[in-house]
């Protein structure tokens, strides 16, 4: 899942340092080959975190090449034999990889079946034939890996190390993130810049079906057939302490508590004094051309789509879909005349995300990508993309790239219905609100401690919950419900307040928290009804209501924000509801376990 290597430089630290800066994405093992360029190799795996792996390491294991990985297990379970650097039967090839070899099984059985495998990884079968052909064919490594790669099928970012020509580190990529850092004489190898910010912040960016040949003072990089390629290395303007947990004990709550700062900085950014949207003419052109809007995407960032559909639909009047970019990319949807794709994605390297893309380029649909890193995979692929601006999100559960999502697709809305001559884009006070719900989430985020008793008294007790509201509050008990499941491991179902009593009601009993989220005045009253069905049954409601629609009695006051941005305040109390139910529970909120921040495989 996260990959470092480094040549030219005392590698030790700054490998172990590189992945310990990758620990957010989540991982289940980890591993690093170190090669001293004078006869010393020392590999060491472990199935904990990089702590573990510095443990196990004794002083004098030193090298002047490293790689390292840490592994989100894919084939094969998370042992230490399964855990990366894999290595050949002769031990003169060490492999970390990214990303998943479709055809791992057909390969071994047609051309390793005599071998001896130490593990039941994909990545091992890659090590173990390139060994094959390069000890057969006499040839070296990177024209055996480039052999190699003609017979895989799938995705990878990999770093090879073959130790009778230890000074260089061999590089290819196919949809998994690869970059190549500059130094003077050293140079770094990652699949995010964010690991080796300190060692360097000029990069070159590998494509798909290249392959690098890393020495300490150069770098050659070519497609697999062999055609050179140069590329203008560009340099990363992100500050290191970007990415640093400063006093806070989890990034989470650090995250939560930057989005008023996210949202007045996407303000400046996207909106003039005036409160008009500053987005770039071709892009409002080319989506003014559509008859439809598609939006895709996995996980947080889907949920941040179900609010962008309202937001659409009310500013431009253009019907939206959205849906999970992963089963669009192999059941593609009915398109209109004129389609128009949005991908949303906090990391743009979701390879669900990406094979819906490749399809679009395919039947020439336009596209534009949304997301927090703007030199991305899906960035780069679409026909135009927009930055999130959140500054980089590290805790796996997204928080601040769910609200800019939300924020920047309401920028385009509005600037797409005022192109358009509608009125209701024309009267949307984007930049007065965008200030309100900067404000309004620093009020929230000052009544945490009544947020933590919450947490305490009615959800660390249960095992399971459920998030209720109506109109623009469904997407955002989805995104609750989402958000408390995976960080403290409550069960969570989200769901529209009504559809409860269609079924779901058999599982309300006494003391099942329901949190009942009410900002729509048309269906207000509904809701109150709601919650007596389940208040019959038992239920423990904790209530989050705007003001303009508060009664006695009712849990968390939200202060007032247009009813189509509502979403960027009541999904933070909903984000900190989750913090503190996994942090009270003594849970790693960071790294909740069997998730990984970006998922690079289908
Ligand atoms: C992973 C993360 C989720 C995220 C989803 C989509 O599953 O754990 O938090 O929402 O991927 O990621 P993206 O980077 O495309 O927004």
């Amino acid at each position: 899942c996260g990959i470092v290597g480094i040549i030219g430089k005392s590698a030790r630290e700054i490998v172990l340092n590189g992945l310990s800066k990758l620990e957010y994405r989540g991982y289940d093992s980890a591993g690093i080959y170190l090669n001293d360029l004078a006869g010393k190799e020392f590999l060491t795996k472990t199935t904990g975190r990089i702590q573990d792996l510095k443990n196990k390491m004794k002083p004098d294991e030193q090298g002047q090449v490293g790689i390292g990985h840490t592994r989100w297990a894919t084939h094969g379970k998370p042992t230490e034999a399964n855990a990366h650097p894999q290595f050949d039967e002769t031990k003169r090839f060490y492999l970390v990889h990214n990303g998943v070899i479709e055809n791992y099984q057909d390969l071994r059985k047609k051309y390793l079946n005599n071998a001896s495998f130490k593990s039941d990884t994909d990545t091992e079968v890659i090590v173990q034939l390139i060994s094959k052909i390069a000890r057969e064919k006499n040839v070296d490594a990177l024209t055996a890996l480039k052999e190699v790669l003609t017979m895989i099928k799938g995705s990878y970012a990999l770093l090879l190390v073959d130790n009778q020509h230890p000074d260089h580190i061999y590089i290819a990529k196919n949809k998994s993130p690869l970059l190549l850092g500059l130094g003077a004489d050293f140079n770094v190898i990652a699949s995010d810049a964010l690991s080796v910010l300190d060692q360097t912040k000029t990069f070159v960016d590998l494509h798909d079906g290249e392959v690098g040949d890393i020495t300490k003072n150069g770098y050659q990089i070519e497609t697999i057939s062999g055609a050179q390629v140069t590329r203008e290395p560009y340099q990363l303007n992100v500050a290191e302490d970007a990415a640093s947990k400063g006093t806070y004990d989890f990034y989470m709550l650090k995250e939560i508590c930057e989005q008023p700062g996210v949202l007045r900085h996407l303000d400046q950014f996207y909106l003039d004094q005036n409160g008009k949207p500053k987005v770039s003419a071709a892009i409002i052109d080319a989506l003014a051309k559509a008859d439809k809007l598609y939006i895709f995407a996995a996980g947080t960032s889907y949920h941040a789509g179900l609010v962008g559909k309202l937001l659409f639909e009310k500013l431009t009047k253009i019907p939206t879909e959205v849906g999970f970019a992963s089963e669009a990319g192999y059941h593609f949807p009915m398109m209109s005349q004129h389609p128009f794709f949005i991908f949303l994605s906090q990391s743009g390297e979701t390879a669900d995300s990406r094979v819906v893309l490749q399809e679009a380029i395919k039947r020439n649909i336009p596209s534009l990508t949304l997301t927090n890193v703007p030199e991305s995979t899906l960035a780069r692929e679409a026909n135009y993309s927009m930055a999130l601006e959140a500054g980089p999100e590290i805790a796996v559960a997204s928080t601040k790239a769910y609200t800019a999502q939300v924020a920047v697709q309401a920028v385009i809305a509005k600037a797409l219905g005022e192109k358009m001559g509608d009125d209701a884009a024309a009267a949307f006070k984007l930049k007065q609100n965008l200030a309100l719900a900067a404000e309004g989430i620093e009020q929230v985020v000052s009544n945490q401690e009544k947020i933590e008793q919450l947490a305490q008294k009615d959800l660390i007790p249960s095992r399971n919950a459920f998030y209720i509201g109506r109109g623009i509050d469904y997407p955002v008990a989805l995104e609750a419900a989402l958000k408390l499941k995976e960080v403290s491991y409550i069960q969570t179902e989200g769901f529209a307040a009504a559809e409860l009593k269609h079924g779901t009601i058999s599982l309300i009993e006494k003391g099942t928290p329901v949190i009942a989220l009410i900002n729509d005045p048309l269906t207000a009253d509904l809701m109150r009804g709601n919650i007596q069905e389940v208040v019959a049954r038992g239920a423990n409601v904790i209530t989050i209501v705007n003001k303009s629609l508060a009664q006695t009695g009712d849990d968390i006051i939200l202060p007032e924000v247009d009813y189509f941005l509502s979403p960027l305040v009541t999904v933070v109390v909903t984000q900190l509801l989750a913090y503190f139910a996994a942090k009270d529970k003594g849970l790693d909120v960071d790294k909740p376990r069997n998730l990984a921040k970006s998922v690079t495989v289908e």
